[in-house]
C-alpha cells in the first residue's frame, strides 16, 4: 500500500481544511520567531519586495482543444506523438498520473486496440492493459492467433487507450478529458494506420463512433477513425459478468474472419 496520498486524495484533503477554515499554510515544526528577530530582515522593513516567482503559466487561456490538435498534427512520427502527449499540460489527469501510458504491442500490425483509460497497473508501468483485464485481453487475443508482439508476420495488435493518464481512484473519464485527448487518438490511429480498430467499450466507442451502448453495438462493424472498427465487451467489464464471454468469444472469431478475408 502507498503512504502517501496520490494528487487527488492530497487535493481533496486540502480542499477539505480550507472548508474547515484552515487558511494559512504553516510548517511542520515550529519556528521561534523572537530567535530569528535580527538575522532574517522582514521584506517590508528593507522596503525590497523580491520579486515572487510567477506561478508556472499551463496555457489555462488556450483552447484545450484546440492546443491538442496543433500538438497532435505536428506529430510526424509515433515517437513526436509520445513527446508531444507527454508535454501537453492542459489535462489535469497527467499531474495525478506516475506515468504516461502510451501504447505496447507492434506500430505495423493490422488491429489496433483502444481500450479506455489506464488503471493502476497500467499507471505504474506506463504500459497498457498489464493488470487483470489486460492479462484476460492476452488471452482473448491468444485465442484467435494474435499477440502484442507476435512472431508470425500479420499476427500481432498494436494497443492503447482514449486516456493516457489514469483517472482518480479509476473514475469514468469525462466528456470534456475525452474531447480534449481526442486529437491524440485520431493522430496515433493515423500513424498506425491499422486494417481495423477494436474499440473495447462504453469509452472507447464514445470517442470513437459518438455512441455507448455497448450491450447494442458489439459484434456490428462499424467506423471509426476512418477505419473499419469492431466495437467489443471491455475485459474488465467481462472478469465481473463471465456469462458475456460467450458474445466476446463471437466477436472475436468474427475479427478473425475478418481479418482472413482481409488477406484473400
Ligand atoms: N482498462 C483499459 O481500458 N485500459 C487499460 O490500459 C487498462 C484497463
Amino acid at each position: 500500500m502507498d503512504s502517501q496520498p496520490d494528487f487527488h486524495a492530497a487535493k481533496a484533503l486540502l480542499e477539505w481544511q480550507l472548508e474547515l477554515g484552515a487558511t494559512e499554510a504553516i510548517g511542520d515544526a515550529p519556528v521561534n520567531r523572537y530567535e530569528l528577530a535580527g538575522r532574517e530582515p522582514a521584506p517590508r522593513a528593507t522596503g525590497r519586495l523580491e520579486p515572487r516567482a510567477s506561478p508556472p503559466v499551463i496555457g489555462k487561456a488556450e483552447d484545450p482543444v484546440a492546443a491538442a490538435r496543433a500538438a497532435a498534427e505536428a506529430a510526424g512520427d509515433l515517437a513526436a506523438l509520445r513527446a508531444a502527449m507527454a508535454d501537453f499540460e492542459h489535462c489535469e489527469l497527467k499531474r495525478g498520473a506516475r506515468n504516461l501510458v502510451f501504447a505496447d504491442g507492434d506500430p505495423a500490425a493490422r488491429v489496433m486496440i483502444l481500450g479506455e483509460a489506464p488503471g493502476r497497473d497500467e499507471d505504474r508501468q506506463g504500459l497498457p492493459f498489464v493488470g487483470r483485464a489486460g492479462r484476460l485481453l492476452d488471452r482473448m487475443l491468444e485465442a484467435i492467433g494474435l499477440a502484442r508482439h507476435a512472431e508470425a508476420c500479420g499476427k500481432s495488435v498494436y494497443i492503447s487507450n482514449v486516456l493516457p493518464w489514469r483517472p482518480p481512484q479509476n473514475r469514468d473519464p469525462k466528456p470534456e478529458e475525452i474531447a480534449m485527448l481526442l486529437p491524440f487518438v485520431e493522430r496515433h490511429v493515423t500513424l498506425v494506420a491499422p486494417e481495423i480498430v477494436v474499440l473495447m467499450g462504453n469509452i472507447s466507442c464514445q470517442a470513437g463512433m459518438g455512441q455507448r451502448g455497448i450491450t447494442r453495438l458489439r459484434g456490428h462493424w462499424a467506423q471509426a477513425y476512418g477505419k473499419p472498427a469492431l466495437p467489443m465487451f471491455h475485459p474488465a467489464y467481462l472478469l465481473r459478468n463471465p456469462a458475456a464471454k460467450r458474445e466476446a468469444w463471437a466477436d472475436l472469431l468474427e475479427l478473425q474472419a475478418r481479418l482472413r478475408e482481409n488477406m484473400k
